[in-house]
C-alpha cells in the first residue's frame, strides 16, 4: 500500500497460485482501488454507492466460486473460508446501510480501511491455502459448477 494512498497493490504474498482465483482477487483489488479513488477525490454519494454495490455483487460471485473450488479439492480451510466470507458480506452490507444514512467521506474512509485490511489478511491467511493443491485439480472444479 502506498504511504499516502488508500490504494492496495497486488503482491506475491497474496497469490494463491491458482490463476482464476488470483485473477478474481486482482479484480477485487481493482474495485477496491476505485473505491479508494472515490474516497480520496471526495466523489458523490451516488458514485460511492455504485462502487459499493458492484463490490458486493462481485464479492458474492467470487466467494461462491472460491468456496466451490475449496470444496472440490477438500481443502481443510474450506469451512473456515465460508464462515469468513459470510462475516465479510455482513460487514459490507452494514457499511452500505450506514453509508446511506451517513454519507460522509470520513466514515467511508474509516470503514474502507477496516474492510481492506480484513480482505488482504483473509486472502493471505486463508485463500493462499489453495497453494497446497495443484492447479490441475483446482482447474477441474470449473466443470463441476457449470450452471446456467
Ligand atoms: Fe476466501
Amino acid at each position: 500500500m502506498a504511504e499516502n494512498s488508500l490504494k492496495v497493490e497486488w503482491s506475491d504474498a497474496i497469490a494463491t497460485g491458482h490463476r482464476a482465483t488470483d485473477n478474481q482477487h486482482k479484480m477485487l483489488i481493482d474495485i477496491i482501488n476505485e473505491l479508494a479513488e472515490a474516497i480520496e477525490t471526495k466523489q458523490t454519494d451516488f458514485k460511492m454507492r455504485t462502487i459499493l454495490n458492484f463490490l458486493q455483487y462481485y464479492t458474492e460471485w467470487h466467494f461462491e466460486r472460491e468456496e466451490m473450488c475449496m470444496a472440490r479439492v477438500k481443502c481443510p480451510m474450506g469451512e473456515k473460508n465460508k464462515a469468513a466470507h459470510r462475516v465479510f458480506l455482513e460487514h459490507l452490507k452494514k457499511f452500505q446501510e450506514e453509508y446511506k444514512s451517513n454519507p460522509s467521506v470520513d466514515f467511508a474512509e474509516r470503514v474502507y480501511k477496516e474492510l481492506v485490511n480484513w480482505l488482504v489478511n483473509h486472502i493471505q491467511g486463508i485463500d493462499t491455502s489453495l497453494k497446497d493443491f495443484s492447479e490441475q485439480n483446482i482447474t477441474e472444479c470449473k466443470s463441476s459448477h457449470n450452471r446456467s
